[in-house]
């Protein structure tokens, strides 16, 4: 599809976009490149009218391994400000269509603060969640301490920051981190079939429902009960909404216009 260098993407299925970290040998390290390449290509599954769902994934060995630090090592503090390479993240939180991680083996570092900037997450048995930067110096820098934080709960979060252990699927399952986790054969599949079940959902309640929700990480209830409650009289307007409720009361599937 593109001249993608550290990333792979395709169109499996109508609707849903996939982007593959494609750095085998190093783990998928987020190299500064990576990161310009998975924001550009979430940012055009975000303009194609036909995608309604993203999801990522690396390989079974690594989801990603976190930011590539051969690429880190030498800088300085005032380098790493020139390289500005939080506004990419930042690219990502304005991202409007659901996405999906689908983790297998190592998310660490920046790899577990990619997989958090998901909107919801399949793991494998295999998958292991961590922010080691403590191990090498450093400390979570792309959420890490304050997506963690709001996933599991202080304790979780300053047990995993401040020691760099690594926590199984099934733990990070049991805290709340992640979804589900499915046999490594079908860790993949089982997150293209749920971007699959969304997108055949009223795209634009889809879109609002995500900001709504997203929305109570930075606001108060009150101002997060004001947006639910604007976006729900929005939707009043959309030939889907009118769309939805005939279709029920005519015991009919609904045919959605994003509209
Ligand atoms: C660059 C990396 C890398 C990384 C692994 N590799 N992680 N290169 N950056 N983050 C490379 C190794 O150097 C090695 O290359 C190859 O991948 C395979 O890794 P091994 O260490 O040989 O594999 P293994 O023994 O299985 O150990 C796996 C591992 C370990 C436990 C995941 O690789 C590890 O601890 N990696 C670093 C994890 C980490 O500290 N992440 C946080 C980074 S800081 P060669 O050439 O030797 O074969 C960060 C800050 C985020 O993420 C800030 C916001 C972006």
């Amino acid at each position: 599809m593109e001249q993608w260098t550290c990333i792979l993407t395709s169109i499996p299925k109508p609707g849903i976009g996939v982007i593959q970290l494609n750095r085998p040998q190093v783990l998928n390290a987020l190299s500064l490149q990576t990161m310009i390449e998975i924001v550009e290509a979430m940012e055009q599954f975000e303009r194609s009218a036909d995608i309604r769902c993203i999801v990522i994934h690396g390989n079974e060995k690594a989801f990603a391994a976190g930011a590539d630090i051969k690429e880190m090592s030498g800088a300085g503090s005032m380098e790493m400000l020139e390289r500005d390479q939080f506004a990419r993240w930042e690219r990502i939180r304005a991202i409007k269509k659901p996405i999906i991680g689908a983790i297998s083996g190592f998310a660490l570092g920046g790899g577990c603060e990619l997989a958090m900037n998901c909107d919801m997450l399949i793991a494998s048995e295999t998958a292991q969640f961590g922010q080691p930067e403590i191990n090498i110096g450093v400390m979570p820098g792309a959420g890490g301490t304050q997506r963690l934080t709001r996933a599991i709960g202080k304790v979780r979060a300053m047990e995993i920051a401040l020691t760099g252990r690594m926590i199984s699927a099934r733990e990070a399952w049991r805290a709340g981190l992640i979804n589900k986790v499915v046999p490594v054969e079908s860790y993949v599949q089982e997150a293209i079939a749920l971007a699959s079940e969304i997108a055949g959902k009223a795209p634009l309640a889809v879109k609002l429902i995500k900001e709504s929700v997203l929305k109570s990480f930075s606001t108060t209830l009150e101002g997060g009960l004001e947006l639910e409650r604007k976006n729900f009289y929005l939707l009043f307007a959309s030939e889907d909404q009118k769309e939805g409720m005939n279709a029920f009361i005519e015991k009919r599937k609904p045919m959605w216009k994003n509209k």
